[in-house]
């Protein structure tokens, strides 16, 4: 994605071409990005050799999870709705890891039914359902158990996931406990120990703190683990903070851990995959003009793109045409949402806009299409592909007819 002429493209399209064929809010994506991602991801962990399950909660755009299939990952799964998704993609359910604290009885059912790879439980009574359906269908179900390890993945409040407070996983007493229950149940096979302790994490330090607790369970616990499944959370930059993960710093770690106990590492990486492949292009309705600062009311609002309004995150908004010209006005932009967290970024330094200008927020691959909603009943965007100078259409815009 770049400034040919001054003017944006996602690889040979311009976006001055996408948007008057597919108008605004328009989420657009880049194929080479995501391939480029996929294969830095698997290179920068070649000496693990692990499994890795794309977290589709990060991107459920069935056309991009196909291609996501073809390029050779599996699927981290959080309902019966991806879990689904990530079949119809063609996913091999032995390469499907069913995570989350609250699966239903219909959930678990489907995922049995389906024969996936794992389904990582947190709870006593999950564990204990599964074995009900199991034993219901005389069948032996694999599963993991995800342990709380009490680390903080110091990142945003607000997505980490691994501390003593929080609702996901078991703690090390609960772990131990359901290690000795499984081992004598007929129906039940518990192959996996699993953590994931939060999103956009840069220190190495919260995943070292974590690899020790898993280190000291398993030495004690006597007990071998096929997998163990680290999660995701790597993170990637936004804006100009230029933060860069270190990968292998993380994967040093791992070996130094974990090596000796042989087991395949599984990772669910959702943001890392997609998080800077996507796109979100807008337009200017009006430019509100203010003493202190003019607001740039977009057509793309937080039910488009939540992040801001429910992370505080940053997301870089840039034109799609560039000009020398700079407003000495702070440009606030903000959505067409009658909500006051309805607003992106406030830019102190941008180059003049007017009404009717498109411009880009950037890197919401990840997060951005799958948390929007239809709040204030405003249709989803279209979502477009872009793989060198063909337009694939992955996601239809939404019609008003069908929301009414
Ligand atoms: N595995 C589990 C069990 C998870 O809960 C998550 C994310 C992932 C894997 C993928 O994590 P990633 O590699 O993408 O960091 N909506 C927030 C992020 C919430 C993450 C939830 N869990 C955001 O927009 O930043």
């Amino acid at each position: 994605m770049k400034y040919i002429k001054n003017k944006f493209f996602v690889e040979n399209v311009s976006l001055q071409k996408l948007t008057k064929k597919f108008d605004t809010p328009l989420y657009c994506y880049s194929y080479k990005k995501l391939k480029k991602n996929i294969n830095n991801f698997k290179l920068n962990f070649s000496k693990l050799n692990p499994l890795i399950c794309f977290s589709v909660k990060s991107n459920s755009n069935l056309k991009i999870i196909k291609e996501i299939k073809k390029l050779g990952l599996g699927a981290d799964v959080v309902s019966k709705g991806e879990l689904m998704l990530a079949i119809k993609a063609g996913i091999n359910p032995k390469k499907i890891v069913f995570s989350g604290v609250g699966k239903t009885y219909s959930e678990l059912k489907y995922a049995i039914e389906n024969k996936i790879l794992l389904i990582n439980s947190e709870t006593k009574s999950e564990v204990k359902e599964i074995e009900k359906i199991a034993k219901s269908k005389n069948k032996i179900v694999d599963i993991g158990i995800r342990l709380n390890p009490n680390t903080d993945a110091k990142t945003l409040n607000k997505i980490s996931t691994g501390k003593k407070g929080d609702k996901f996983g078991v703690n090390e007493k609960t772990f131990f406990e359901l290690v000795n229950y499984l081992k004598k149940s007929k129906h039940v096979n518990l192959r996996c120990l699993s953590v994931h302790i939060g999103s956009q994490i840069f220190d190495n330090k919260p995943y070292e703190k974590m690899l020790k607790v898993i280190d000291k369970i398993i030495s004690r616990i006597k007990f071998k683990f096929d997998y163990i499944d680290l999660g995701g959370g790597m993170g990637i930059s936004y804006g100009n903070d230029r933060k860069i993960f270190n990968y292998s710093n993380y994967q040093k770690s791992i070996l130094k851990y974990l090596g000796k106990y042989n087991n395949k590492i599984i990772f669910e990486p959702g943001r890392s995959i997609v998080g800077n492949t996507g796109i979100l292009i807008s337009k200017i309705i009006y430019i509100k003009e203010n003493k202190s600062k003019n607001f740039v009311i977009l057509d793309a609002g937080m039910n488009d793109l939540m992040r801001p309004a429910l992370y505080g995150a940053i997301h870089k908004i840039i034109p799609t045409i560039k000009s020398k010209k700079y407003s000495n006005k702070t440009y606030e932009f903000v959505g067409p949402i009658c909500e006051s967290t309805d607003k992106f970024s406030s830019n102190k330094k941008f180059q003049k806009l007017k009404e009717k200008d498109l411009i880009i927020i950037c890197d919401v691959g990840a997060y951005g299409s799958s948390l929007s909603s239809n709040y204030n009943l405003r249709p989803k965007p279209a979502e477009i592909l872009i793989k060198g100078s063909k337009i694939v259409i992955a996601k239809k815009r939404q019609k008003l007819i069908d929301l009414i």
